[in-house]
């Protein structure tokens, strides 16, 4: 079959930037496609925070490059990591004037700008490598506009005549919402007929609702979060949208690197182990609890947690059952993660509260994640709402059991472990409220304290395969189909 030509563009990408769970399929997904064979072309913005000291040249004929956006003309020069003619080439974006900050994600006045210029600069770049991508596949609210831009402000340019828009939904919590005083900026002026009538009549404008319009094909990162977002409940006010291309909305779990992620060679792990022998489990777990400065040798087990601390992910759910359990069983909870004041106050608070039993770090630490996953025994996912996440399935991989809220991927990867049949791989509850986080952690305890059901659920979690050999063959599937190829 012939290789395809795919245009990966997206905000972040481990491990240049990375908030989430974005970066890390924007890693392995485009990595896979090529060491399939495939032309793939990623595009990111050249962040300040970039390092590109080491091994990043300039491409020669895209320098200074302008480009018009909104009446005023910005300069760009096209970096690049790879080598000509590899299969998998990465892009960089280096416009000072727009990506020259820190943070990837800013609150400046600017921010609109800042990602209609990537997806336009994606676009120009294809134009000035003579270069036609069978699918454009676009990622999240800040490439939104692309499947627009590409239709109707470069429609003229037969180049792209055959290409396809592909627009996947990581999280539809975040919708880049501005006000319509921003449309000039963004070259929409002229485009209010091609806009949401009753957003303009609201004074604003959605990036991703405007990319569910005009993207050829949506997706979504699991067939869950697929029907879900189609329902009030989690269709944060874009269900009626989504049913509406109910026939063009498709939800593909996402993989794992488990080159990255996997602890019989995890770089980051003193010890390596595997499902044959899990040994190393237990001494990375000692290390773990040593390194935090908690007591050794629980008789119960140690949770773990690493998260953005949002209101997506639960949190509040665990406030008291999890100050019951530290209370009155003799466990360790381990908690890694940064965000709203509030979660970072409550662990805080705990891990004060229960010195030897409980510790916070506040930050993002990706040493600390990998330590997390290989020394916990069981790995805590409340979630409100998940599109598909990623850290249950490295925690199946690490036998460290998740204990997930039954939604989205979360519930498509995981399922409830049956002691009467020993299948299973974690503890899912369905029910947003204490009680049930309550009946969770009772459930995972008393498993815990059934060594042999306990390992039976482990080697069930390490044998799960959610490799992108798998998933990403889903994704050339869709593309072909997309561009009839
Ligand atoms: P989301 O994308 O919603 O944050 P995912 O589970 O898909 O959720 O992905 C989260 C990713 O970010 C995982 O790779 C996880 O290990 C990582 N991560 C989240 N918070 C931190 C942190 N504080 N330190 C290190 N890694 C983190
Ligand atoms: C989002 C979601 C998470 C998903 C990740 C990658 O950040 O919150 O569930 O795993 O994107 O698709």
């Amino acid at each position: 079959m012939e290789p395809l030509k795919i245009c990966w563009v997206s905000s972040e990408m481990a491990p240049y930037a990375k908030t989430g769970g974005l970066a890390d399929v924007a890693e392995a997904l485009p990595a896979y496609l090529g060491s399939q064979g495939h032309d793939v072309r990623t595009f990111l913005p050249l962040y300040g925070r970039i390092d590109t000291s080491q091994g990043f040249t300039v491409v020669e004929w895209m320098v200074d490059r302008p480009l018009r956006l909104g009446g005023r003309t910005f300069h760009y020069t096209l970096v690049t990591d790879s080598a000509p003619g590899d299969h998998l080439q990465r892009f960089f974006i280096h416009c000072p004037a727009l990506f020259g900050r820190e943070a990837i994600y800013t609150g400046d006045s600017d921010e609109a700008i800042r990602f209609a210029f990537l997806a336009k600069a994606a676009i120009e770049c294809c134009q000035g490598m003579g270069w036609a991508p069978d699918v454009f596949h676009c990622n999240d609210w800040h490439t939104g506009l692309l499947p627009l831009y590409l239709r109707h402000h470069y429609g003229w340019d037969r180049l792209f005549e055959r290409s396809k828009t592909l627009l996947t939904i990581h999280n539809l919590g975040y919708q880049g919402m501005f006000p319509t005083s921003q449309l000039g900026a963004l070259d929409l002026q002229g485009c209010a007929h091609l806009l949401y009538r009753d957003d303009l009549d609201a004074g604003v404008v959605g990036f991703l609702k405007t990319g569910f319009l005009y993207a050829d094909l949506l997706s979504t990162v699991s067939r869950t979060y697929a029907r879900e977002i189609q329902t009030p409940e989690y269709g944060m006010g874009l269900d009626g949208v989504l049913r509406a291309r109910a026939d063009h909305l498709v939800g593909i779990v996402n993989g794992v690197d488990y080159a990255l992620w996997d602890p019989a060679t995890d770089r980051h792990l003193p010890y390596h182990y595997s499902a044959e022998d899990l040994t190393g489990k237990l001494e990375n777990q000692r290390y773990l609890l040593q390194a935090t400065g908690l007591d050794a040798e629980p008789s119960e087990a140690v949770f773990g947690l690493v998260s953005r601390l949002t209101a997506q992910k639960g949190l509040d759910l665990l406030f008291e059952p999890l100050q019951e359990m530290l209370a009155g069983r003799d466990v360790r909870l381990v908690v890694l993660g940064s965000g709203e004041s509030r979660y970072e106050a409550y662990f805080a608070r705990l891990a004060q509260a229960f010195p030897r039993k409980a510790f916070f770090y506040r930050g993002y630490n990706e040493r600390l994640a990998h330590l997390i996953e290989a020394g916990a025994d069981a790995f805590l996912m409340p979630s409100r709402y998940e599109p598909c996440g990623l850290n249950q399935m490295y925690s199946l991989r690490y036998g460290t059991v998740p204990i997930v809220r039954k939604t989205g991927g979360l519930a498509d990867t995981v399922q409830l472990f049956d002691p009467a049949t020993g299948e299973g791989t974690g503890v899912v509850f369905e029910h947003q409220n204490a009680d049930a986080v309550r009946w969770a952690l009772t459930f995972a305890l008393r498993l815990f304290g059934e060594p042999e059901a306990w390992r039976r659920m482990v080697t069930n979690g390490m044998a799960q395969d959610y490799s992108w050999q798998v998933q990403g063959a889903r994704y050339e599937a869709l593309y072909r189909a997309m561009a009839n190829l």
